[in-house]
């Protein structure tokens, strides 16, 4: 397999004192030095970034952002300008987050504008995209997820798209209990995950052909831990992890960094999954 894994932290609104974020992105960046194979980022909350970033300077751990506003600057109260982040040294922007979607109605138009502009100014966009409980059970979950990726990556360019990282994250295993209101909240299976992904990648290849869809790191989300992170990363669709309530500590993120770091070794991913059947493929 020749993407490599992507492993990103989302802090989201878990951490908003500096000095807090400073010493847990101080243990993240040492204990992952000696993963070289593993392209790992974190998002802090806006306050933090700068300071988190100069943590991170000269360490194996990239500065992500949480969101960002698609013009450049001008009266928009309460958002934040791609060139703010820049200049805090955000190498990836989460974009199109189920809990910026699903709390604050943003939708794939909106989304599909802040893609092209971090495209446009060289910051990654990580793109998240994902059914509800109740879609999945609807069976809507390629509809919905196709619909995404549509909306979101409306002329997008191939040449851009090798600059995507995708996440699927489904709703409904998104450790927060806002956005699943009385479900219980869990993480996806290998196979549902794989097959989410599958979709994903297919929908890439029909519209950008084999090799970007090849190219194109399609990460999983959605209470992913220490204790599923092995297997779900044995998949050879899903190429990493986006991690929430596990990435506020480095002794809960650095064993799945860990795991990809062994898995990246392997040349073929143990399991792929052909039609119905699980298969080992070693
Ligand atoms: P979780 O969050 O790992 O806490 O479920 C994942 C995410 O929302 O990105």
């Amino acid at each position: 397999m020749s993407r490599r894994f992507v492993i990103g932290g989302n802090w989201k609104m878990q951490v908003p004192r500096q000095v807090n974020a400073v010493k847990i992105a101080q243990e993240i960046a040492i204990k992952s030095k000696d993963f070289l194979s593993v392209d790992i980022f974190i998002a802090p909350s806006f306050n933090t970034l700068n300071a988190v970033g100069k943590v991170f300077t000269d360490s194996n751990v990239a500065l992500a952002s949480q969101n960002m506003h698609y013009m450049d600057s001008g009266a928009f109260t309460g958002e934040i300008s791609v060139d703010s982040l820049q200049e805090a040294g955000c190498k990836y922007v989460l974009l199109g987050h189920s809990e910026r979607r699903r709390i604050f109605q943003e939708n794939d138009e909106i989304i599909n504008l802040k893609v092209k502009k971090a495209l446009e100014k060289g910051i990654i966009p990580v793109l998240c995209i994902g059914e509800t409980a109740k879609e999945r059970q609807d069976e809507k979950v390629k509809a919905v997820n196709e619909d995404q990726l549509s909306g979101s990556l409306k002329n997008v360019s191939t040449s851009d798209m090798r600059k995507i990282v995708i996440a699927y994250e489904p709703v409904w295993a998104i450790d927060n209990k806002f956005l699943n209101p009385g479900i219980q909240i869990r993480p996806a299976t290998l196979q549902e995950a794989h097959g989410a992904h599958q979709i994903a990648r297919n929908w890439i290849e029909n519209k950008y052909g084999s090799i970007i869809a090849q190219e194109v790191p399609i990460i999983y989300g959605g209470s992913m831990k220490a204790s599923n992170a092995q297997e779900l990363l044995s998949s050879d669709q899903i190429d990493g992890g986006l991690i929430g309530g596990a990435s506020l500590s480095a002794e809960t993120l650095i064993p799945i960094v860990q795991y990809a770091e062994l898995l990246s070794k392997d040349t073929t991913k143990p399991y792929s999954w052909e039609g119905n059947t699980l298969s080992f493929d070693k």
